[in-house]
């Protein structure tokens, strides 16, 4: 089964995988295992999506690309080609979204605990919104930029209290996490506003999570905020002029139709299914959201309207190439593939037990119908695709063509979001490299493949870090 739901460029020709004319066969001959393959048309596509459902209900409408989710530079630049903003969560963030030149007036600067250096890097930028954590930091924003003599833009992010029905670790939007304020903070934040004339009130921030199924809780949350925000300006006279609803957008992890099943056919719990259809209806969420604003008497068409996406941007934009060095004999039947490509590479296949799904790349055309376990190189029981240590939210094998063996290239796809940013060097392994197939066709690097050199290169005793 192809992944057109999650990797729609992916084409099968006389039995190999192809992006654009690329086989993947080429692809990783000619830039090495493991790689990213990022298809620009792609993002564009998710990006022209995005834009079209909001800007129905929203004239003043912006996305502000979550860039934790991919911050490749060549990513941003293309990104924010398509008329986006940026969405920074650090100073180094931060610091990537002025090098490739995207506006202050584009930039929003979110996080839990700024420290004094990323305020007045963003405060010197004259970023168009601070979304403020915590009360602390809405004073740490005032007495930086009183101190400078400049103005500071401030949305406080609020907390919703829905929940996503996400995994927990992406569940943001509740009183229970670590993030924003609760709505009893906002007294404060008034006196906090009324003391340092330097902070620019502009409107409310809010996020409900990531990988969020639950369509019902972006609508919840903005009928919660809106009518926070009109009872704020009428009882205060902090009139806002933004409203920033947050990403968290799901993308699917299996292809359309299918769903991977346990070794003995059994289905895995209902939740982590929906989790991984990631199915919701964009054009639907944006009217909902609309219809939460004229609920409470505000109409959208006076606000600039910011949403955050990440995933929902990237995720289905990029697949990782990868190879297939082993495979052992068991006495139960299930053979072990072991791949080149370890949780190193895809650090939420271990954190949230995340299902990512594979294809093979030079068997497109077999029947993905025999029972694997799939290791990665890591020292690590823990390093595998399936489920492994019992926790029961990933199948407990992959299913790839019979003859799947060394040398084959396994397709890892919807590997756009949160791979690239989060791998590690864990067991002395070089991060992956990164290529981008233009919309013209040409496949160009974006990121180079580390070296043993890059390894060591800030151990003092190198040699290499004087
Ligand atoms: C504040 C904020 N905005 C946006 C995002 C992007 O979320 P997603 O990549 O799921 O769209 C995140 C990630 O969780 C976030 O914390």
């Amino acid at each position: 089964m192809l992944p057109h739901a999650i990797a729609p460029y992916l084409q099968e020709y006389r039995g190999v995988l192809h992006v654009a004319d690329h086989s993947v066969m080429d692809l990783r001959e000619r830039f090495g295992s493991n790689v990213f393959v990022f298809s620009e048309s792609q993002i564009t596509d998710n990006v022209r999506s995005l834009q079209r459902a909001y800007q129905r209900h929203y004239p003043r409408f912006r996305i502000m690309y979550a860039s934790k989710a991919c911050s490749n530079l060549e990513v941003l630049r293309h990104i924010v080609s398509l008329e986006c903003g940026l969405d920074a969560n650090s100073g180094g963030e931060l610091f990537k979204a002025r090098l490739i030149g995207a506006s202050p007036e584009r930039i929003v600067y979110n996080g839990t605990s700024k420290s004094v250096d990323e305020v007045t890097q963003g405060v010197i930028a004259g970023i168009r919104a601070f979304n403020v954590d915590s009360i602390s930091e809405l004073k740490r924003i005032g007495d930086i930029a009183h101190r400078l003599g400049l103005t500071a833009n401030v949305m406080p992010r609020v907390i919703p209290g829905v929940l996503g029905g996400t995994v927990a670790g992406f569940e943001t939007g509740h009183v229970g996490s670590k993030f924003g304020m609760p709505f009893e903070d906002l007294p404060e934040v008034v006196r906090v506003l009324r003391d340092y004339p330097c902070l620019k009130f502009r409107g409310f921030h809010c996020h409900v999570g990531s990988q969020v199924v639950r369509a019902e809780a972006f609508a919840s949350a903005m009928r919660t905020v809106v009518a926070e925000m009109v009872r704020f300006g009428r009882e205060t006279g902090f009139m806002a002029d933004t409203m920033n609803m947050g990403g968290g957008f799901p993308i699917p992890l299996v292809p359309e139709g299918t769903m991977p099943v346990h070794r003995d056919g059994s289905p895995l719990p209902e939740d982590v299914q929906a989790l991984m259809r990631g199915t919701l209806s964009i054009p639907d969420v944006a009217a909902e959201t609309a219809a939460a604003w004229n609920a409470a008497g505000a109409d959208p068409a006076d606000f600039d309207v910011f949403i955050e996406p990440g995933r929902s941007v990237i995720g289905t934009a990029g697949i990782l190439l990868s190879t297939i060095e082993a495979r052992k004999t068991r006495p139960d039947g299930v053979d072990w593939l072991l791949t080149d490509c370890g949780f190193n590479t895809m650090p939420e296949t271990l954190w949230y037990d995340w299902y990512y799904h594979i294809v093979s790349g030079n068997r497109a055309s077999e029947p993905a119908d025999t029972a694997f376990r799939v290791g990665g190189p890591l020292c690590d029981t823990g390093d595998s695709q399936h489920d492994e240590t019992g926790r029961g939210r990933l199948p407990n094998v992959r299913w790839l063509p019979k003859n799947t063996g060394i040398g084959d290239c396994l397709v890892v796809v919807g590997t756009g979001a949160y791979c690239i940013e989060q791998q590690s060097n864990y067991n002395g392994r070089p991060r992956a490299a990164a290529v981008m197939v233009r919309t013209n066709g040409v496949v160009e690097w974006i990121a180079r493949r580390e070296t043993y050199e890059d390894l060591v290169a800030r151990d003092f005793g190198s040699g290499v870090a004087r």
